[in-house]
């Protein structure tokens, strides 16, 4: 008799059996333990591993988060993933496709999520995957910029897809979700990895032949944090508060500051954003 959705484990065979992508996912890496999977993806990178190469893992003992923090990731239930991205703009296009992946990542996370599971995420900039104020899943991309050749990005996504609500730790029970959270139901991991690496696909190709502006506009409309009053707390360790007016062209945030702060506009490329009420 089949295992339960929710405690199906990760297979090979599952993931690539429900496969619809050209490139991503075909060559796959399942792992039960790792000490993080954007760890090993960028070592294979370095040493050449293809485009689309896939590192996932039922645990991670030292899960990497955004701004230095640990993502928690305990056997089992949720989605911990890697994936090396190769195709690449001109040089001189670069920085700008850099700044884009991790939005664009983003977009596809949230994508695959409606498609298979029907709930409606939102992204809080610069890529949070949101369910109404809860977090659901974080992505970290990681890069190399090293000549034609030897440039890569890792994605690293984590995605909590069947955690109980009383399993996550204390700390952040009040901010943290799951799709089976959030819907009353488990999900079974590999579709929905599946469903993900074909929206990573076509959205990393969209990135590189589609106008930047377009993709933007379609970022904005998933992005909950525009319009909203924000906190930031900055790379140097100031805080700023204001309203997260729009993106600019590079995919930074641009924050009407308050007055009581001096005002004025300003644009945020990387920090740590809380919406405030
Ligand atoms: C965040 O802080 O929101 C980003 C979390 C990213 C976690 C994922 S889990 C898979 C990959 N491997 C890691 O070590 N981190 C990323």
């Amino acid at each position: 008799m089949a295992a339960p959705a929710d405690s199906r484990p990760l297979t090979k065979k599952a993931i690539q059996s429900l496969l619809q992508t050209t490139t991503f996912g075909r060559t796959l890496h399942v792992l039960q333990e790792t000490a993080s999977t954007n760890g090993d993806a960028m070592a294979l990178a370095q040493q050449g591993a293809e485009d689309g190469t896939v590192v996932v893992a039922e645990r991670q003992t030292a899960g990497k988060g955004r701004l230095g923090r640990r993502w928690l990731s305990p056997p089992g239930d949720n989605l911990y993933c890697s994936v090396i991205l190769r195709r690449m703009p001109t040089a001189a296009e670069l920085p700008r496709w850099l700044s884009m992946v991790p939005l664009m990542a983003a977009v596809a996370v949230a994508r695959a999520v409606q498609s298979v599971t029907g709930l409606r995420p939102s992204l809080k900039w610069p890529n949070d995957i949101l369910i109404g104020d809860r977090k659901l899943g974080g992505l970290l991309c990681e890069s190399s910029v090293a000549g034609p050749a030897r440039t890569f990005v890792v994605i690293g996504i984590g995605l909590n897809v069947n955690t109980e609500r009383e399993s996550f730790p204390e700390e952040i029970r009040e901010i943290a979700t799951s799709l089976a959270a959030e819907a009353g139901r488990p999900f079974d991991r590999a579709p929905l990895l599946a469903a993900l690496l074909s929206e990573l696909e076509a959205h990393a190709d969209a990135i590189l032949t589609r106008p930047p502006e377009t993709f933007l506009s379609g970022y904005a409309r998933l992005c909950s944090t525009l319009g909203r009053r924000v906190r930031v707390s900055l790379a140097d360790g100031k805080t700023i508060e204001g309203q997260a007016d729009s993106l600019a062209p590079d995919g930074s945030l641009r924050i009407i500051r308050d007055q009581v702060q001096g005002g004025g506009l300003l644009e945020v490329r990387a920090g740590d954003i809380i919406h405030l009420r």
